[in-house]
């Protein structure tokens, strides 16, 4: 199995199959097994990833930095000033200089087409670390999490409150290739995009999973095991905020939403988390919040990636 991995781009979820994602995840938890003990690993010895970012991050930036020198090899920041993806430089003239220096590239990116484009031109496998469309290491950290917590993936009603952003639309590809149980609630314009949404709604008829929309949030959370938010206003949209905070009110993880999930549900949030705008603090702090887990998670799902498409 681990040879179909070899050299692949991971630029969205549905990049790979059921049974894919379904052994990336347990090679994740094998290696977070093998990290907790500390045993030390030398899967990626002398390979380089080149990690470029557009944007800000914490967890993305330090997770794979951290994945790549954990498995022996090595990790080398460019920040945007530095880089200058399509402005300083054609995007295909740094996909093509990259390709003869590392064995690897992630990109965080406003446009998703940057990251085909840097795919397209690359000779080594890319890595989408966000863009407007997707955030897919993030799903697989998340899915990780679920794993762990909740046993299984398949029987869970999860439930995505707010924005139809890059994390519900990969949330929602997981879904659909996976065969999960997900609903979605969000005000009618800002629910996720509608061809993303409608390959996955015929994907999951495939794979046996539902994919539901429903406006009214208090509606959607009834007797949710996983209840997941993210940001209303993302990076690169800030003008958009004061009008998203009013638009998205009655969207907020609170004590109100979260009483008519199930009693176990884990609350989830990839962070940065606007804390009294998505989420209060009681629901964010409180003991069915898994969000610190899930954000550890990027770093073991991510190194099961890299073991497997660099090595
Ligand atoms: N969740 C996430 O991607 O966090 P960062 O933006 O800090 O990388
Ligand atoms: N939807 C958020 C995710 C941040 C990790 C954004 O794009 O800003």
């Amino acid at each position: 199995m681990r040879e179909v991995f070899r050299g692949r781009d991971f630029l969205s979820i549905s990049d790979f199959s059921a049974l894919e994602l379904t052994y990336l995840l347990d090679s994740a938890v094998e290696l977070k097994r093998r990290w907790l003990i500390g045993e030390p690993m030398s899967i990626l010895t002398g390979k380089t990833m080149a990690l470029l970012f557009e944007k800000p991050s914490l967890r993305t930036r330090v997770s794979f930095q951290l994945a790549m020198s954990q498995l022996g090899g090595n990790a080398l920041y460019l920040s945007p000033q530095e880089v200058g993806l399509g402005k300083r430089e054609a995007v295909k003239d740094v996909a093509r200089v990259l390709s003869r220096m590392v064995d690897g590239i992630l990109l965080r990116t406003f446009d998703h087409y940057t990251l085909l484009e840097l795919a397209k031109y690359s000779s080594v496998p890319v890595v989408n670390g966000l863009s407007d469309l997707y955030h897919p290491c993030q799903v697989l950290g998340d899915l990780l999490t679920i794993k762990e917590k909740k046993r299984n993936l398949t029987d869970q009603k999860i439930c995505f409150v707010g924005d139809g952003n890059n994390v519900c639309h990969s949330l929602v590809e997981a879904a659909a290739v996976l065969g999960l149980n997900l609903v979605v609630s969000s005000p009618l314009q800002y629910r996720p995009q509608p061809e993303i949404w409608d390959r996955g709604l015929k994907k999951s008829q495939a794979t046996g999973g539902t994919i539901v929309y429903l406006e009214n949030p208090e509606e959607a959370v009834q007797e949710a095991d996983v209840l997941y938010t993210d940001v209303w206003t993302s990076m690169g949209k800030e003008e958009e905020r004061e009008t998203r905070k009013a638009r998205f009110a009655r969207y907020q993880l609170n004590e109100h939403l979260l009483s008519m999930a199930k009693d176990d549900c884990i609350v989830m949030h990839c962070m940065p988390a606007n804390r009294g705008e998505e989420i209060v603090d009681s629901v964010m702090d409180g003991p069915n919040s898994v969000v610190i887990d899930q954000a550890e998670n990027r770093l073991h799902a991510q190194k099961a990636l890299l073991a497997l498409i660099l090595s």
